[in-house]
């Protein structure tokens, strides 16, 4: 078996075992997000997970590439007409020049080491068309784990801002939320600090 494939099943199991979290409503940067769209538009929800952004968005009359390694997507909307999903690695999704209104990427980033982040991060303004938007939500902790197989990475924010700012983006809406109240448990207070952030690509 692969490290791929192992890392396949670690997300597997962590689907199982009720790591989505938030399973269908959509994440609050995306809602925040759909307020700077206009139909109509095409959005790229990275890491999609069980689809609750994609499947928001196509309710809302936009077309959406969904892309994750499992698959853990709804099969009703995978039937949907304006959803696509793609059961394929990011790093190997292939990107049309200018073709998204929108890229969306919720609680994705701390799974990627800092090398690939700044690969997507040009990767996807390449593929936006110029004013299009890129919404991240990801968490930041201390030191960088590992969980059930699962890397959690640490990102400074302020540093993903001179990254994104360097490439070619400029922010829209940043905020630092802590959303867990202590004491649910150990792996949730560790989520707790997360960041969100809507670019725009100049
Ligand atoms: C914590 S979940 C978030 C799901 C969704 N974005 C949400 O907010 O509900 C992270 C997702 O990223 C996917 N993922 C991790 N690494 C990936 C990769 N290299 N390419 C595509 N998807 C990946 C996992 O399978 C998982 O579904």
């Amino acid at each position: 078996m692969t490290s791929l494939d192992e890392y396949k099943k670690c997300w597997e199991a962590a689907r199982r075992g009720g790591f989505y979290i938030a399973s269908t409503t959509p994440s609050l940067v995306c809602q925040e997000l759909s307020y700077y769209m206009e139909l109509p538009g095409r959005v790229l929800d990275v890491g999609c997970g069980q689809g609750r952004n994609s499947i928001f968005f196509a309710r809302m009359g936009y077309e959406v590439d969904a892309v994750d390694i499992i698959d853990a997507f709804p099969r009703e909307y995978k039937e949907h007409g304006l959803i696509k999903f793609h059961n394929k690695d990011c790093r190997e999704f292939e990107f049309e020049d200018s073709h998204y209104l929108s890229i969306v990427a919720t609680r994705f980033l701390h799974h990627i080491d800092e090398p690939t982040v700044e690969k997507l991060l040009r990767e996807w303004h390449r593929v936006l068309q110029l004013y299009g938007n890129l919404a991240l939500s990801f968490a930041f902790f201390g030191e960088p784990f590992e969980k059930a197989g699962l890397p959690f990475y640490c990102h400074d924010p302020e540093k993903i801002l001179a990254l994104a700012e360097e490439i070619g983006f400029v922010v829209l809406i940043k905020k630092y939320v802590n959303k867990m109240p202590a004491g649910i448990n150990r792996s949730r207070k560790k989520l707790g600090n997360s960041f969100e952030v809507i670019f725009r690509k100049k």
